[in-house]
C-alpha cells in the first residue's frame, strides 16, 4: 500500500527554503534550541507554551521540536498545524505581513496543544481532524483510514467511465470498506444522478461517512451499512444488489508487510483497514466471489489494490470463471500498476 501520509497532498505548502531564509533573519532559531531543551509531552520535549511568538517563529520551534524527535515531514507538520489554527489550510494562504505577527495567547495554546499531539506520532490529518480529498474537505478521526492521493485516481477512473452513461438514468454504486467516505462522496458529489450505497466493518467508519455526508449535503443520495463483507455475505447481496458500479479501496497488504508501516500509521490507523491477510487478498477474494451476484449485467468494478495484485486477479478471473472479465489495469501517478477493472459477463 503506498502508504506516504503526507508526502504528496492536495494542499500545498510553504516550500521549505523560503521558510527557513526568512527564519534566518531573526533569532528564532537561537530562542527556538532554547526552548527545546524544556518541557515534557508524553516522554517527547517540548517548547514552553509562555514565549511570545511570530507566527513564521512558531513554525521553526516546531519544525525543530518535530525534527529533534523523529517526527516524519517535520516542516509539513508544522505548517499544516499552524495554518489550520488561523483558519487557513496551507501556510501559503496566510499573508505574508500575518507571518511576522505574533500568535494570540489563544492561538498559541492551541498551536502547542495540537503540535504536542503530533509529538506522540499522531497523524496530521487526525491532529487538525479534517483532510482534503479531491475537491472536498473531509472530517477525519482515529482509526478511521486516512484517505490517500493515489485514490483519487481511482475515482477519476470510475468518473471516467460513468461521464459515457451521464444523464441516460439513475445510477447505483455499491463502495466496499467506505472508511471517511471519500470516494462515495466524491461520485456524488461530481454525478449528481448517482445514487451510492456504502459498507464497512467498522461502527467508526460508517458513522464518519454519514457525517462527512450530511456536512456535504449528499446523505439524501447515500445509503450506509454497517456490513462485514467476510461474515454477512448474504446479507449484503440482500441490501445491496442490483448496482451499476463497485468500487473499493480494500486492505490489501500482505500481513508481514503490516510491520514496516510508520509509527503514525500502526499506531492510529485501524488495522482492519489494511491488512489484507497473507497474500493481501482475503477481502479482494471476496468482493470478486460476491461481485457477479451484486453488479448488473455488465456492471463495471474499480478495485485499488498492491502492484502484486492485477496479474494475481486477471489469473483468478479467468481461471475460475467467477462470472467477470478482467477489462485492464491502470498505474498511479508513481507508476505503479495499482487500479483493476472488471466487467460483469453479460
Ligand atoms: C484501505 S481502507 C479504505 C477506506 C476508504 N475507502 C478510502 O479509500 O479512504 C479499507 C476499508 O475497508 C474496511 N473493511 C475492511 N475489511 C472489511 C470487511 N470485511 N467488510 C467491510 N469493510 C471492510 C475497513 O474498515 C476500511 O475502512
Amino acid at each position: 500500500m503506498m502508504l506516504g501520509l503526507m508526502s504528496v497532498s492536495s494542499r500545498t505548502v510553504c516550500t521549505h527554503r523560503s521558510l527557513t531564509e526568512r527564519i534566518r533573519r531573526g533569532k528564532t532559531q537561537q530562542q527556538a534550541l532554547r526552548w527545546l531543551t524544556c518541557g515534557g509531552v508524553g516522554g517527547a520535549l517540548a517548547p514552553p507554551v509562555d514565549c511570545r511568538v511570530t507566527v513564521e517563529q512558531a513554525v521553526s520551534v516546531w519544525t525543530q521540536c518535530f525534527q529533534q524527535h523523529g517526527i516524519s515531514e517535520p516542516l509539513l507538520s508544522s505548517n499544516y498545524i499552524i495554518a489550520h489554527v488561523l483558519g487557513k489550510k496551507t501556510m501559503q494562504s496566510v499573508e505574508r505581513r500575518r507571518l511576522r505577527e505574533r500568535l494570540s495567547d489563544k492561538e498559541r495554546e492551541r498551536v502547542w496543544t495540537l503540535c504536542s499531539k503530533r509529538l506522540t506520532r499522531m497523524p496530521v490529518q487526525y491532529v487538525i481532524e479534517e483532510w482534503d480529498f479531491r475537491d472536498l474537505t473531509l472530517k477525519m478521526r482515529p482509526p478511521v483510514f486516512i484517505p490517500r492521493p493515489e485514490t483519487e485516481e481511482l475515482v477519476s477512473l470510475v468518473l471516467k467511465d460513468l461521464r459515457s452513461q451521464w444523464g441516460v438514468r439513475t445510477l447505483r454504486c455499491l463502495e466496499v470498506g467506505c472508511g471517511s467516505g471519500a470516494i462515495s462522496l466524491s461520485l456524488l458529489h461530481s454525478v449528481p444522478q448517482l445514487k451510492a450505497l456504502a459498507l464497512d466493518q467498522s461502527q467508526e467508519a460508517v458513522c464518519l461517512t454519514k457525517e462527512n455526508a450530511d456536512r456535504l449535503g449528499l446523505l439524501d443520495r447515500l445509503e450506509v451499512y454497517h456490513l462485514d463483507i467476510m461474515k454477512d455475505a448474504d446479507l449484503t447481496l440482500r441490501s445491496c444488489s442490483p448496482v451499476d458500479v463497485i468500487v473499493s479501496n480494500p486492505p490489501y497488504l500482505f500481513s508481514q508487510d503490516m510491520e514496516s508501516l510508520q509509527a503514525e500509521i500502526l499506531r492510529f490507523e485501524d488495522h482492519s483497514a489494511l491488512d489484507g491477510g497473507l497474500d493481501g487478498m482475503s477481502v479482494i477474494r471476496q468482493i470478486l466471489t460476491l461481485a457477479p451476484r451484486l453488479l448488473t449485467d455488465e456492471g463495471r468494478m474499480y478495485l485499488e489494490v498492491d502492484p502484486r495484485h492485477p496479474p494475481r486477479i486477471k489469473g483468478l478471473v479467468e481461471e475460475s470463471m467467477l462470472g467477470l472479465q478482467y477489462l485492464g489495469s491502470h498505474c498511479d501517478f508513481t507508476n505503479r500498476l495499482r487500479f483493476c477493472i472488471l466487467q460483469k459477463r453479460g
